[in-house]
């Protein structure tokens, strides 16, 4: 697997990470035992990069990484996030988000409990999860600075931020990603984002690279969800917003077919054509998955085909915004 460097300081990650949330957490049935065989065979064959957050589960992704990479910690970048608190699950139903806290004691205290939960010494990356209307980006990013030259935390990160609290958080200290959402179905980072960041020398995370699982082609109605399937709640993945969003996968999916790829190769291998800066993160929970992911690292596309593909699922034309209202309100901030 080839490397990609994140942010000035260079830190060094395979050019695609694992998301590990959907183990946990969002997309419906856990199986634990093929979740961590995924993590394993995920570091044998060279992707490193581990994605998790507190907010997952909440807490028990974290729990379920610290089993999987006991006696492999060397071989790992371990990614983490803290600022997004959720109720205590119920059961059928999808955790919601309480608060968002960005308080310097709450980040001290949040990492702690992380470090315990994953079993380490130190987070390779943490991200400030969602920023905190309330409190000043100086106070957190300070905060996690502190943590910088306390040794439990190596690099910072910052997730769905507007690029004025990008640029204000890097003057305290080097943001060395940005982890937002990336895909041939949301484009938004290209408005302004990745134009400040190559600016600054910040990396690029992307997270959900294949849209939520959608672009994978794989899912036919929204009536297949399971009851606390996250997706239940998002805009994209409901009634006309589903049935009109699966014409343009339809698109997606016979360009691929020429390629003799699937769609969810063509829509990673998209994502990887857009910078060497940028290090998307596809989820999976199992083996196959994986290896499919993997294989997109190898495709090539030229430049007529990304004529082609922009013009088969145009910037802007995905059905109902990536997140409900009460969630659209916490990015770009
Ligand atoms: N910073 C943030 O706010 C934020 C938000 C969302 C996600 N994330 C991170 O980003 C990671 C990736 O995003 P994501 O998991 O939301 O979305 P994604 O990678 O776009 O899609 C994941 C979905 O696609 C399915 N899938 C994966 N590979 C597939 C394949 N080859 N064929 C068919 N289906 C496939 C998965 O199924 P299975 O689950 O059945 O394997 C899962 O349902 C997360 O795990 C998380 O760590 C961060």
């Amino acid at each position: 697997m080839k490397q990609r460097k994140l942010g000035r300081e260079g830190l060094s990650v395979s050019a695609q990470g694992l998301g590990c949330m959907g183990m946990s957490d969002f997309y419906g049935q856990r199986d634990e035992t093929e979740s961590i065989a995924t993590i394993h065979c995920a570091l044998d064959r060279g992707v490193n990069f581990l994605d998790t957050s507190d907010m997952y589960g909440p807490f028990t992704n974290e729990e379920l990484i610290g089993k999987a990479i006991k006696g492999r910690r060397n071989r790992v970048v371990v990614a983490t996030k803290f600022g997004i608190m959720r109720s205590n699950p119920t059961s059928g139903a999808w955790a919601p988000i309480t608060g968002i806290s960005g308080r310097p004691e709450y980040v001290r205290s949040a990492c702690d409990s992380s470090l315990k939960r994953l079993g380490t010494d130190h987070i390779d990356l943490y991200y400030q999860h969602r920023v905190d209307n309330e409190v000043p980006i100086e106070e957190t990013v300070g905060a996690m600075s502190d943590l910088v030259s306390a040794g439990k935390v190596r690099y910072i990160g910052l997730s769905e931020a507007s690029v004025q609290t990008i640029r204000r958080a890097h003057k305290v200290h080097p943001i060395t990603a940005l982890q937002s959402e990336y895909s041939l179905w949301t484009r938004d980072p290209e408005d302004e984002t990745l134009l400040a960041l190559r600016e600054l020398g910040i990396g690029f995370v992307a997270y959900s690279p294949l849209g939520r699982g959608f672009l994978t082609g794989e899912l036919k109605s929204p009536d297949d969800f399971a009851p606390e399937d996250y997706r239940r709640n998002s805009p994209r993945f409901q009634g006309e917003n589903f049935t009109e969003n699966l014409k343009l996968v339809d698109r997606i999916k016979s360009i691929a077919m020429q390629k003799g790829i699937t769609p969810g190769q063509l829509a990673l291998a998209w994502v990887l054509r857009q910078g060497e800066d940028i290090v998307p993160i596809p989820g999976t929970k199992r083996r196959e998955y994986l290896e499919e992911n993997i294989a997109a690292e190898e495709i090539t596309i030229c430049d007529s085909e990304i004529l082609e593909i922009t013009e088969a699922l145009p910037r802007g034309a995905a059905s109902g915004s990536r997140y409900p209202e009460s969630m659209m309100v916490l990015i770009n901030r």
